[in-house]
């Protein structure tokens, strides 16, 4: 079961300005557009997180030079398709879906077959959403029923730029598309539901031909291929939805006050601060500038007494599909009922997340209504657990473990939570801002 976390629940007041990792949609595409750009990129304050060191590990594995000097990253890119490509290729994603996805869309030339394979969490994810319009680009998949890894691709010499429908609101199908259409003659159009942006951001900071048209609830966005772009500097801002942990657990503390520096503030990835303020908290972003083609700011938060509920609305669903798990700890302190919809996709993340979620909060003493793809949360902002809570992280879900760290400190109870490794896939430095902000706690 791995290393565990025993927290007693204990008051703590803070006033601190905190950084947080760098984030890991941003670290990913910034080392993948660098294995394809010319020369030596530099990529600063990068994730170094297992995620990550995963990633540039497939890539190094592709031919691709990365020499890593703390969160500095150095990529020496050979261009468009520049891979050294070889037979019995595996490549090992670990627990990451976005990488697993998105270097499918860079790999559509390969002339040999490539193995992908990822940890258990990843084995059971699909891959049908990004095998589906990767064939009509032109490449052949050899794997099982289920479309789940391991999967082999090879890929072909003549690609096609395709029109895609992305229907699902996944930033990663409409990444892999895109990367995709890099090597594609011509120009592919996507459709794509709403979801984060930084794709999109970063083609355009290199100059890679792009074209996008906002609608109200989907985007047109049209890439031409075969343009090759030179090696860039980029400068990777923290990651919302790790601080999305800290801005809860000061709005749920009493007496706190919490700064977080220089953070990616996209409109794409900050829905959850418009739900936590539209439920009664006061977040402030402030200091807005634009870097590297992304939006920064600092954000202040803090611990707010009355909070009340939320009807969230599904059409901010893509927007912060990662913060359900946190938002839900929220609701289950607020005045009121809290609903949120349409959220069949949160099942298919490194766990079922819907469910778990729901579980989580019933074992507090929480009531849910849980449906197929929705949850009603009964809050209760008087609770005050006196009892001890085990936590069994079974599916090793790194939101899961940090949802329950932050309910620990803030529900009162003994808890004891496994698997405590799952938080370095995405936020290594985790631990130790709670550390940093005055709380104790064992591992055994
Ligand atoms: C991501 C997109 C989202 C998100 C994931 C990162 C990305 O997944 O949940 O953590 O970097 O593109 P989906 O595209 O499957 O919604």
């Amino acid at each position: 079961m791995g290393r565990r976390l025993f927290i007693n629940s204990r008051y703590n007041s803070f006033k601190k300005t905190i950084s947080i990792d760098g984030d890991k949609s941003i670290s990913i595409r910034s080392l993948l557009l660098g294995s394809q750009a010319y020369g030596k990129t530099f990529i600063e304050n990068i994730l170094l997180s297992e995620d990550i060191i995963n990633s540039i590990n497939c890539l190094k594995k592709l031919g691709i030079k990365i020499f890593l000097k703390k969160k500095n990253c150095y990529i020496y890119g050979k261009g468009l398709n520049g891979f050294d490509y070889k037979k019995n290729i595996v490549l090992n994603a670990g627990n990451s879906g976005t990488f697993a996805r998105l270097i499918l869309g860079l790999l559509v030339k390969s002339p040999y077959s490539i193995k992908l394979i990822g940890d258990k969490s990843l084995s059971r994810r699909d891959f049908e959403r990004v095998i589906s319009p990767l064939q009509k680009v032109g490449v052949n998949f050899e794997v099982n029923k289920k479309k789940t890894l391991p999967l082999k691709m090879i890929g072909s010499p003549f690609i096609n730029p395709i029109n895609y429908y992305e229907n699902r609101g996944s930033a990663q199908c409409k990444s892999t598309v895109m990367l995709a259409a890099l090597n594609s003659p011509g120009q592919t159009v996507i459709r794509a539901k709403k979801s984060r942006d930084h794709t999109e951001n970063i083609f355009k900071y290199l100059g890679i031909p792009i074209i996008i048209k906002k609608n109200k609830n989907n985007d047109e966005i049209k890439v031409r291929g075969q343009k090759l772009f030179k090696s860039f500097k980029y400068k990777v801002p923290s990651d919302p939805s790790s601080c999305a942990f800290f801005i809860v657990l000061t709005l749920l503390s009493k007496n706190c006050e919490l700064k977080i520096k220089n953070v990616n503030v996209n409109k794409s990835r900050i829905g959850y601060i418009e739900i936590l303020n539209k439920m009664g908290a006061k977040i402030s972003v402030r200091n807005t500038k634009i870097k590297y083609g992304e939006k920064l700011a600092d954000i202040l938060v803090k611990s707010q007494s009355t909070l009340k509920k939320i009807n969230c609305p599904p059409n901010l669903n893509s927007n912060l599909i990662d913060e359900f798990l946190i938002l839900f700890l929220v609701a289950a302190k607020a005045n009121g009922v809290s609903s949120f919809s349409n959220l069949g996709e949160l099942n298919k993340k490194e766990s079922p997340r819907l469910k778990l979620g729901s579980k989580l909060l019933n074992q507090l003493g929480i009531k849910t209504k849980l449906t197929k793809d929705s949850i009603k949360i009964f809050g209760n902002p008087g609770i005050n657990l006196r009892k001890t809570i085990d936590i069994k992280n079974y599916y090793k879900d790194h939101r899961i473990f940090m949802t329950s760290v932050i309910a620990a400190l803030t529900f009162g109870g003994k808890w004891k939570i496994s698997d405590i490794d799952s938080y370095k896939s995405s936020f290594p430095s985790f631990l130790k801002i709670i550390k940093k902000l005055g709380y104790k706690f064992k591992l055994v």
